[in-house]
């Protein structure tokens, strides 16, 4: 119960319709943990978490399991809390996995043999008579996948793969602009034999800055 929202304080936030105000006072909340997404790959199956907090308990209290906000695929009853649930309706494919007997309200469930077209929003609703009513709904979104380290692989290669490129362009590069001042050097040192008699100095020729020879050589070449 420490972890629900405080029983009493949220109450002015909200519209001040007498039914509203009395339903959160009671503060009945549900909740799918931290993350809201899921990710599950073809053919497993998956934990759809849900708990649920009251501040005065419950009785006969009913929770339903919706896809997509409109499909009912698990529903349930629970008399209080010394007991467990009892199942209503639900669709063959789903399990209950949870357990209202111990500190949490856990009325979690388990979806076998994931297809791609399960993959949407899944709401997780609860309505406590207890409390006037008060209902409570949270969302968590299933995505399906061929391969759970698919995307993580794909990452990883595109950055070994940018990195692996950059490196090799440059020690291309390097290698281009060695040859390239290896070349100059030669026509240089070419051209100061027959330069030699008209203007003697040359200071570009010794290659200590080879961008500097790189550029001042096409316009003599
Ligand atoms: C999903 O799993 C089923 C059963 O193994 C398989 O037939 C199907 O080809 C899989 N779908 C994809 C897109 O991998
Ligand atoms: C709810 O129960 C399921 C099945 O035992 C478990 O995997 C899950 O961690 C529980 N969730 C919480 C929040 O206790
Ligand atoms: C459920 O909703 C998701 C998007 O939220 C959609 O992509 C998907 O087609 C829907 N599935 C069905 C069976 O309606
Ligand atoms: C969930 O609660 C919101 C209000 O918080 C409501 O608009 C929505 O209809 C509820 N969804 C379901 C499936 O009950």
């Amino acid at each position: 119960m420490a972890a629900g929202r405080p029983c009493t304080a949220s109450a002015p936030a909200r519209p001040p319709t007498g039914l509203h105000v009395f339903a959160i006072a009671f503060a009945l909340e549900v909740s799918v943990g931290k993350t809201n997404t899921v990710m599950a790959l073809n053919n497993s199956n998956v934990l759809l978490p849900c708990t649920f907090t009251t501040c005065i308990g419950f009785q006969d209290l009913v929770f339903t399991w919706y896809f997509n906000s409109t499909e009912l695929i698990y529903h349930g009853k629970i008399k209080n809390k010394a007991s467990e649930p009892t199942v209503i309706q639900h669709n063959p494919r789903v399990e209950f996995v949870g357990s209202t007997t111990k500190k949490d309200n856990n009325i979690s469930i388990v979806l076998n043999n994931v297809e791609f077209s399960d993959a949407g929003k899944y709401t997780c609703h609860v309505k406590n008579p207890k409390e006037k009513n008060a209902q409570h709904n949270a969302t968590i979104f299933l995505t399906v996948v061929h391969k759970m380290v698919e995307t993580d692989n794909t990452v990883t290669l595109i950055i070994v793969g940018v990195v692996g490129g950059l490196i090799g362009l440059l020690i291309l590069f390097m290698l281009i602009k060695r040859v390239v001042l290896f070349i100059i050097k030669k026509m240089q040192d070419g051209k100061k034999e027959c330069l030699v008699s008209s203007s003697g100095n040359d200071n570009t020729e010794n290659g200590l800055a080879g961008s500097k020879a790189e550029q001042k050589a096409p316009p003599k070449a």
